[in-house]
């Protein structure tokens, strides 16, 4: 019943029809997502998120670690550029061993499960927060089964012109569906008992990022 009333709301907030045809051009004419070192961001392979913004731009995209007791866990920016945040895997709806941009992923942090909230650690656009005004990112979503039922659960990575990646929400899951497109970018939520946390939610600003794959950082170390 959770998820029918936040694809309700979605319906009713916004009105951007995604048709079958307009899915499969996109599918066929998708680049391969590259990682900094140029080389095509593969599914299932461990990266690290990283602000495009060297100095003062903040870290990596994280699972929120003070979360506890607020299930399912939000996903945030780090505030240190120097942490990478956790790791994260991309699983594109075709399948496909390479990820491609402007095609709907299931994306994962790194462990999968979380055992405190007893739930998945994937993406999923939470219900409408009336109190910030925002759709915040939080995590708990079904890996697969795409179609109405797991609308929220897909993002895309989009090339951000040149200038890095950006994720947007604008899933094609589901043909009979009428769905939105958002970027998504990062907002301060503040909270009483947790204090200031960068968030991921969507936003007319998104966020730019590069992909680091966790292996390089760690053959650097050793
Ligand atoms: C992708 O894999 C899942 C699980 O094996 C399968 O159910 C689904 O039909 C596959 N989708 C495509 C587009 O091949
Ligand atoms: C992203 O877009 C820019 C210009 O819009 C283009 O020059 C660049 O090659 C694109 N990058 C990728 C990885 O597709």
């Amino acid at each position: 019943m959770k998820t029918m009333s936040a694809t309700a709301l979605l319906l009713a907030f916004f009105l951007v029809f995604s048709t079958k045809s307009s899915f499969f051009v996109e599918v066929a004419n998708a680049a391969a997502v590259l990682d900094i070192d140029g080389n095509e961001v593969l599914t299932g392979v461990e990266y690290y998120v990283v602000s495009i913004i060297r100095g003062a731009g903040g870290g990596g995209l994280a699972l929120d670690e003070f979360g506890f007791g607020r299930c399912p866990l939000a996903v945030l920016q780090r505030t240190l550029d120097t942490d990478r945040g956790d790791p994260l895997t991309f699983w594109p709806v075709n399948n496909d061993s390479v990820v491609s941009q402007s095609t709907d992923l299931n994306i994962e942090f790194v462990p999968p499960f979380s055992a405190w909230c007893r739930s998945s650690n994937t993406w999923r656009l939470d219900n409408y927060d009336p109190s910030s005004g925002k759709w915040w990112v939080t995590t708990g979503a079904t890996k697969g089964q795409p179609g109405a039922n797991t609308l929220t659960n897909w993002f895309r990575i989009e090339n951000a012109s040149g200038n890095g990646y950006k994720f947007s929400f604008c899933p094609s899951v589901c043909e009979s569906c009428i769905s939105l497109c958002n970027d998504v970018g990062i907002y301060d939520d503040e909270d009483p008992e947790l204090g200031k946390r960068r968030r991921l939610a969507l936003s007319p600003q998104p966020w730019r990022f590069q992909l680091i794959k966790t292996s390089r950082v760690i053959e650097q170390v050793a």
